[in-house]
């Protein structure tokens, strides 16, 4: 990769992600309008891009559609184009037939294919070219996640005079599982070329650096290595490398807003009447992705229907499954075993006038699911593995009378920060079935005092934060890039 010159009217902060953060609306005659994505990372970011004159470059989520850079609210967007073959191969094939897999503890298989890699390879300098197209001379450019891992040393080899971050939203694994990859040397060393590479756990970041001495051969002392690499021109250059945890979180401030919006309260009276006014409503809220251990949850369910523990007409399971990643086969799969399992049970114990399980496979507009966590009393959160989950902290954010219950897997990033839930092995599924009545049947003083605990936790560690934390350190770590421009 040879250096690409510095654009005259570049942006000093560049954000980089699979996807760009708006969403298309088509209306009948076929006009588009763009709408802000919703999500922290988002909104997170929305004021550090006003602020420091920024530009996000992303795929706008169709194939084989070229757009021109455009902006909209405080964005500058710079679209990247995915083909539809490289759809299949770069973001359904190796992102999340390979990578999440294996990433989230082979809990499906992951498969391996080299047309996928090689299309991995071409789309990633794909978005680093158009990175190092946007960025001014000495810009701050983030990486985002697991889909380009190789642009941070792509950009380091088009611009050297960068700042790199990259953060990985999903676990690191262990070598031993890492270890499969045939691409493992690779993608470390993608990652590599950022000056600081952030992790959910510090586990995910000790598993990063385990994998960097095994495979590259470098050691990490507290979190930071040395790395040389030739360049194109006969020379040689170094830089620091720091990884370390950065655990992320969600916007607040818009969820408190929404629990205090008398509408939303309203709207959250009403669910809990059109569910026939149970003694408790149990609450799921996912992706349909197999990592997040909804079939566990259900079974669980079942059996205490099966026990007589819980029954249809004083307690209620609402799942809500958004629909994921539905050309991928192991999701396709994942949503015929959970919608069977949905149908055995409802079959088995519904009545005329009571449902066992609601199973919403649909999106929702948040106020919609703030409604929802107003109107849960214990919320279910199993996943087998995740990176943060950042339904925990929402439904915690939200509940502001401090009532409501969260059972949390110990697998997700977030149980690290949310210690004062009911914490569960999934796995076990009498264990789930025993900490969901221990949920049900505590007492309204202590859920009250954990919940408070968790709520000190979530309202004073936001998504904000979360970014300003990785950003500064950032710009701390980068001294040399300093130097050089002063240079
Ligand atoms: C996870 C990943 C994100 C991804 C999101 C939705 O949270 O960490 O990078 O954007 O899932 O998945 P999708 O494949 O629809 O972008």
């Amino acid at each position: 990769l040879e250096k690409v010159p510095v654009p005259q009217d570049g942006y000093d902060f560049v954000v980089v992600s699979n996807r760009l953060p708006v969403d298309r609306d088509v209306d009948e005659d076929g006009n588009s309008t763009w709408r802000r994505s919703p999500g922290g990372l988002v909104s997170a970011l929305a004021p550090v891009m006003a602020q420091r004159d920024g530009a996000w470059v992303g795929w706008h989520g169709a194939p084989d559609e070229t757009l021109e850079p455009f902006d909209h609210d405080v964005f500058h967007l710079v679209p990247v184009s995915l083909s539809e073959l490289e759809v299949k191969r770069y973001y359904e094939g190796f992102s999340n037939a390979t990578l999440w897999p294996l990433y989230h503890d082979v809990i499906a298989p992951p498969e391996f294919h080299r047309t996928w890699w090689y299309a991995y390879r071409r789309v990633n300098e794909r978005f680093a070219r158009r990175a190092a197209e946007t960025a001014s001379q000495g810009a701050t450019v983030w990486v985002q996640d697991y889909q380009l891992q190789l642009v941070p040393r792509m950009l380091r080899r088009l611009r050297p005079d960068v700042t790199i971050g990259f953060f990985n939203h999903i676990p690191f694994p262990p070598t031993e599982i890492y270890s499969q990859l045939p691409w493992r040397k690779a993608v470390l060393e993608g990652l590599t070329g950022a000056d600081l590479i952030g992790f959910q756990r510090p586990g995910d970041a000790q598993n990063f650096q385990r994998c960097v001495r095994k495979y590259l051969g470098v050691q990490f002392t507290k979190g930071s290595a040395r790395f040389s690499e030739d360049t194109a021109d006969g020379e040689s250059t170094e830089w620091t490398v720091n990884a370390g945890s950065y655990p992320i979180s969600i916007d607040v401030e818009s969820i408190k807003e929404l629990a205090s919006d008398p509408q939303v309260q309203a709207r959250a009276r009403e669910i809990r009447e059109e569910l026939g006014n149970p003694d408790t409503v149990f609450l799921g809220v996912d992706r349909l992705d197999y990592t997040k251990g909804i079939r566990h949850r259900i079974k669980a369910y079942g059996e205490l229907l099966e026990d007589g523990e819980i029954s249809v007409e004083n307690s209620v399971l609402v799942q809500v499954a958004s629909p994921s990643r539905e050309r991928v086969d192991s999701y396709r799969q994942l949503r015929e075993l959970v919608e069977g399992m949905v149908g055995r049970i409802n079959g088995q114990f519904d009545t005329i006038s009571h449902t066992a399980v609601r199973y919403l496979h649909h999106g929702y507009p948040f106020e919609e699911m703030v409604a929802l966590y107003l109107a849960a009393d214990v919320m279910l959160v199993t996943a087998l593995r995740d990176g943060m989950n950042l339904v925990a902290k929402e439904y915690v954010a939200a509940r502001q009378d401090r009532s409501g219950r969260l059972v949390l897997s110990e697998f997700t990033g977030a149980a690290e920060q949310l210690k004062q839930a009911v914490l569960v092995n999934p796995h076990d599924i009498d264990g789930l079935k025993s900490a969901m009545l221990h949920a049900r049947d505590m007492s309204d003083a202590e859920a009250r005092k954990r919940m408070s605990s968790m709520r000190r936790q979530v309202l004073t560690h936001d998504v904000v934060d979360w970014s300003h934390r990785f950003l500064d350190d950032l710009a701390a770590h980068a001294p040399e890039h300093e130097q050089g421009a002063a240079a």
